[in-house]
């Protein structure tokens, strides 16, 4: 009797811990205020930034607490790329507040900082103590969060992203304490984001799940989310930069975005975002900008590890998905179909193909590797990198 192969991968073992209730649905966001009650809140601080302030999104969610009875504390003053600073001042206000709930509304920096404010007001010290992981001294508090962008999938994951506030280091403080009770994915928040805000954070989210999809850590769980994110995120971002008022089209990126975020949960990221880092932190790049550069360069790279897999991305490009293809190179690599369709939707967005328009000094590129070779995430890319591939990387993207 033979026994029939269905192939090693199925072996492989994972550990896959769901923390976060998802509710998903236009309109979702007024479900905040009961949301809240139900998980026990009577004194909550909510965490966003002065643009979303200002679109109005925050005066339903205030409308809905207070119909709850929820006495709410309002944090308007998270910065882009939250720092130690930040976190801070958040912590000193839900200390005046005696904030026994934590609520964040709006992108990955306004929900990162709310993480980060939580490390710190439950277990004391600063944020740099809980640099790492599994560093949170003991219980959290319950943490609800609505995001307005489709980007970092921050929701999704136990990670706090916070930069320090001298060096600009970003520090990766990840706990899953400091996982979201409930992650409320409502596409109406998405709609008023600015084109170059749904671009960045598009590409980003893209990268995500092609990132997570390849890494040293991927598994068949973590795989699921990222080709899942993939589909909806190929299919949605081409329509949601022409017509940014696509509720369909906005609620596939939002929740693209978000399985892309729960990938990485199960699996890290790569060298794209190694290289990414660095020149947020020297040139004040905008991450998702620094990604959409860096993205095709490392695709290609890392083909000859694992064609197959990107073989299983590419599949999933929508059919009308079209790139201007070399002159008679019909048979394209998988890898080949990736990278170029990256750099159609970087040039479709407007945003910037190289690093030379973004004003980064030639001279610069060695010390830039050097950073990029201690980030973390770059030590679960399928193929090894070092300073000196890294730096390869870093001139192929110099003038492209
Ligand atoms: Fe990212």
């Amino acid at each position: 009797m033979t026994t029939r192969a269905l192939g090693s991968e199925l072996l492989e073992p994972f550990d896959y811990n769901p923390l976060t209730r998802v509710v998903y649905g236009p309109g979702s966001i007024l479900q905040l205020g009961k949301l809240a009650r139900d998980y026990g809140a009577s004194r909550l601080v909510l965490f966003t930034d002065s643009g979303i302030l200002a679109t109005g999104h925050i005066d339903r969610c205030l409308q809905s607490l207070q119909a709850a009875g929820v006495a709410t504390t309002l944090f308007s003053g998270v910065q882009p790329n939250p720092s130690s600073d930040d976190v801070e001042q958040g912590v000193q206000v839900a200390r005046e507040a005696q904030a026994d709930f934590l609520i964040a509304v709006g992108g990955g920096s306004s929900i990162d900082c709310a993480k980060g404010v939580n490390f710190v007001l439950t277990g004391g010290g600063t944020i740099h103590d809980y640099w790492g992981v599994g560093k949170a001294r003991g219980p959290m508090l319950p943490l609800i969060v609505a995001p307005t962008t489709a980007g970092t999938g921050s929701e999704a994951q136990s990670y706090a992203l916070i930069s320090d506030a001298k060096t600009h280091v970003k520090m990766a403080c990840g706990d899953q304490r400091a996982s979201c009770k409930v992650a409320i994915l409502d596409p109406e928040l998405t709609v008023s984001m600015p084109r170059s805000v749904t671009a960045a954070t598009g590409i980003d989210a893209l990268s995500h799940a092609i990132e997570s999809h390849v890494t040293t850590r991927r598994n068949s769980v973590s795989q699921s989310f990222s080709r899942r994110a993939f589909r909806l995120l190929s299919q949605a971002l081409p329509v949601v930069l022409d017509e940014p008022a696509n509720l369909p089209a906005r609620g596939a990126a939002l929740l693209g975005a978000h399985w892309a975020g729960a990938a990485i949960e199960n699996s890290m990221l790569g060298a794209t975002h190694a290289l990414a880092n660095p020149l947020t932190a020297t040139y004040g790049i905008t991450h998702g900008v620094a990604i959409g550069i860096m993205l095709p360069h490392v695709i290609r790279y890392n083909e000859p590890a694992v064609a197959s897999l990107y073989a299983e991305l590419a599949a999933a490009l929508p059919s009308d998905a079209k790139f201007n293809r070399a002159q008679g190179s019909e048979d394209l690599t998988a890898g080949e179909v990736l990278a170029c369709y990256v750099e159609q939707v970087v040039r479709q967005a407007g945003q910037p193909t190289n690093l030379l328009e973004l004003g980064v000094e030639a001279s610069r590129l060695h010390e830039l590797a050097q950073a990029a070779s201690v980030q973390w995430t770059g030590t679960f890319n399928p193929r090894p990198v070092d300073a000196t591939s890294l730096e390869e990387l870093y001139r192929c993207a110099f003038s492209a």
